[in-house]
C-alpha cells in the first residue's frame, strides 16, 4: 500500500518548505513537488498544514509496578493516547527492582509490549543492582538492541543505585557505547527529610516538594555528571526540573562532559502550587523531581529554545485518583506520577511556539530529532528524508480546544493539565506509512508497533 502526502509544509530541523511526499513499503521514497503515484495510492490533502517528523517521547512509564501498586497503562491504551497526540515513538523505562532478576525484568517488559502497542517503541535498561551476573546479562541486553541504561540516584532500596553501582554501570557504559540516562536526586537526603517532615506533622502533599528540594536534585545531577567526567561515560539527565539543577548540568557541559538534559512536560506548564492544593487534588500533582516554584519555568523554556535543555519527554506515569489516596496519610506513599504522553506535542506546540518561546525546528528537534539522534534511532525516525520510516504528522494550526479528560485516551481518570488551552493538533498520524489516528481519535490497528532494535552510537 502506498500512501502520498500533498502539499503540505514539510518541517524537519534544517528546512521548511512546501513539498509532496510519497511513501512505500513503509519508508519515505521521494519528496518532491507534484509528485505522480499508483492508481491505488491512498491521497493526503496537507494544503495549509504543517507536516512534521512522527513525535518521540524518550521517557514513559507503561509497565510499572511502583510504590505499591502499578501504573495504569497498557500498551494498548499509552499508545492509542500517544498517537492522538502525534507521538509515533516512545521509550519506555524498563524497570525492575532491586531484588528482580535484570534479564528476566528486561523479558516481561518486552512481554507486555509485544503485539500490542499501535506504535514503535523501545526500552531504556533500568541497571537497579550491580551484581556478579550484571555485566554479562547487560550485555546480552544490548546485543538484543536495547542500547541505552537507566539509573536511579533516587529511590532508595528499591529502584536507586549506590555510587560504587554507578561507577560500574558507567565504566560498562563507556565500554559499550552505550548512553547512561539517570533520575539524579540524593537518596539518602530525600529519606533523612522525609522522616524529619513527618516526624514534625507534616504529611499532605504540598510537602512533597520541600522533602526533595532544588538543592537535593542539584547534588544528584552534579554527581551524576561527575562520575560521568571520570569514566568517560555519555550521560543524559531524565526530567530536570529547576535551575540549579540545570546550572550543575550546564557547568559539567562547559567542562567538556558528554552530558544531555531532558524536561519533562509538567515543569514547563506547572508549579509546585498545584501539588500544595487539598487532598487528593494536590496529590494529582505529585511526581519527581516535584513541581516546582514558577520561577523555574522562564529558565527552563529559556534554555529549551536555545538547546541547553535538549529534549522534552513527559515521564507520563499514570496512577488514578484511588491509587494516589494511598499517600491521604502521608505524602511518602502517594504514588508518584503525571500522565502526558497525548498532550506534551499540543501543549508544547501551544505554550512553546505559538505563545513565541520557541522556534519551530527547536520544537521539531526537542520532541523528535534529538531524542532520535542521541538513543540510535536517527534517521529511521526523527526525521523526514528519503529512506527514513513513513512516521508522519500532518498538522493543524487553527485547531482549538483544550485538554480534557473526557475525551483523553490515557487510562486514567485525571488529567494533571486539565483545562490548558491547545492551539493545533495532529489531523492525520502515520506509523511506518499507515494512517493510525485522524483528528484525534485512534482509526488504527493495535498491534502494528515493532520494537526497535537500537546499536550503540556513544563511544
Ligand atoms: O514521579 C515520577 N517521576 N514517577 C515515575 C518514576 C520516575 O522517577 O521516573
Ligand atoms: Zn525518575
Ligand atoms: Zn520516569
Amino acid at each position: 500500500m502506498s500512501l502520498l502526502i500533498r502539499n503540505g509544509e514539510v518541517v524537519t530541523v534544517d528546512s521548511r518548505g512546501t513539498a509532496d511526499i510519497y511513501v512505500a513499503n513503509e519508508t519515505i521514497t521521494r519528496i518532491g513537488k507534484n509528485l505522480e503515484a499508483p492508481a491505488n495510492t491512498e491521497i493526503i490533502d496537507a494544503t495549509g498544514q504543517l507536516v512534521f517528523p512522527g513525535f518521540i517521547d524518550p521517557h514513559v512509564h507503561i509497565y510499572l509496578p511502583f510504590m505499591a501498586t502499578f501504573a495504569k497503562d497498557t500498551h494498548e491504551t499509552a499508545s492509542i493516547a500517544a498517537l492522538v497526540g502525534g507521538t509515533t515513538t516512545y521509550i519506555e523505562m524498563c524497570c525492575p527492582n532491586r531484588n528482580d532478576d535484570a534479564l528476566e525484568g528486561y523479558q516481561l517488559w518486552k512481554s507486555k509490549a509485544e503485539g500490542r502497542s499501535a506504535c514503535d517503541y523501545a526500552f531504556h535498561m533500568s541497571v537497579t543492582k550491580f551484581a556478579e551476573e550484571t555485566e554479562s546479562q547487560l550485555k546480552q541486553i544490548v546485543a538484543d538492541g536495547t542500547a541505552s541504561f537507566k539509573i536511579f540516584l533516587a529511590y532508595k532500596n528499591f529502584f536507586g543505585v549506590d555510587d560504587g553501582e554507578m561507577y560500574q554501570t558507567l565504566e560498562l557504559a563507556k565500554r559499550l557505547g552505550v548512553i547512561v540516562t539517570a533520575h539524579c536526586e540524593n537518596a539518602e537526603l530525600v529519606a533523612r527529610l522525609q522522616q524529619r517532615l513527618l516526624l514534625e506533622g507534616r504529611t499532605g502533599p504540598e510537602w512533597h516538594e520541600p522533602s526533595r528540594p532544588e538543592s537535593v536534585e542539584a547534588e544528584g545531577t552534579g554527581r551524576f555528571a561527575t562520575f560521568l567526567e571520570n569514566t568517560g561515560a555519555t550521560g543524559y539527565v531524565v526530567h530536570l526540573s529547576c535551575e540549579k539543577a540545570l546550572h550543575a548540568a550546564l557547568s559539567a557541559k562547559s567542562r567538556g562532559v558528554r552530558l544531555s538534559v531532558e524536561s519533562v512536560l509538567p515543569h514547563f506548564l506547572l508549579d509546585k502550587s498545584y501539588a500544595e492544593r487539598p487532598g487528593v487534588e494536590g496529590m494529582k500533582h505529585v511526581m519527581s523531581p516535584p513541581l516546582r516554584a514558577k520561577h523555574n519555568q522562564d529558565v527552563l523554556w529559556n534554555a529549551l529554545s536555545i538547546g541547553a535543555v535538549d529534549t522534552v519527554g513527559t515521564d507520563h506515569c499514570p496512577f488514578d485518583m484511588e491509587q494516589k489516596l494511598l499517600g491521604k496519610d502521608s505524602f511518602v506513599n502517594i504514588p508518584n506520577g503525571i500522565p502526558g504522553i497525548e498532550d506534551r506535542v499540543n501543549l508544547l506546540y501551544t505554550h512553546g511556539v505559538k505563545r513565541g518561546r520557541l522556534s519551530l525546528d527547536r520544537f521539531v528537534d526537542a520532541a523528535s530529532t534529538r531524542a532520535a539522534k542521541l538513543f540510535g534511532l536517527f534517521p529511521r525516525k526523527g526525521t523526514i528524508a528519503v529512506g527514513s520510516d513513513a512516521d508522519l504528522v500532518v498538522f493543524d494550526t487553527k485547531y482549538l480546544g483544550k485538554v480534557s479528560v473526557k475525551s483523553q485516551k490515557t487510562n486514567n481518570d485525571y488529567n494533571g493539565f486539565e483545562g490548558m488551552e491547545v492551539e493545533g493538533r495532529p489531523s492525520v498520524v502515520t506509523v511506518r506509512g499507515k494512517v493510525q489516528a485522524r483528528d484525534g481519535a485512534f482509526i488504527g490497528e493495535l498491534g502494528r508497533g515493532r520494537l526497535l532494535k537500537r546499536e550503540p552510537t556513544h563511544f
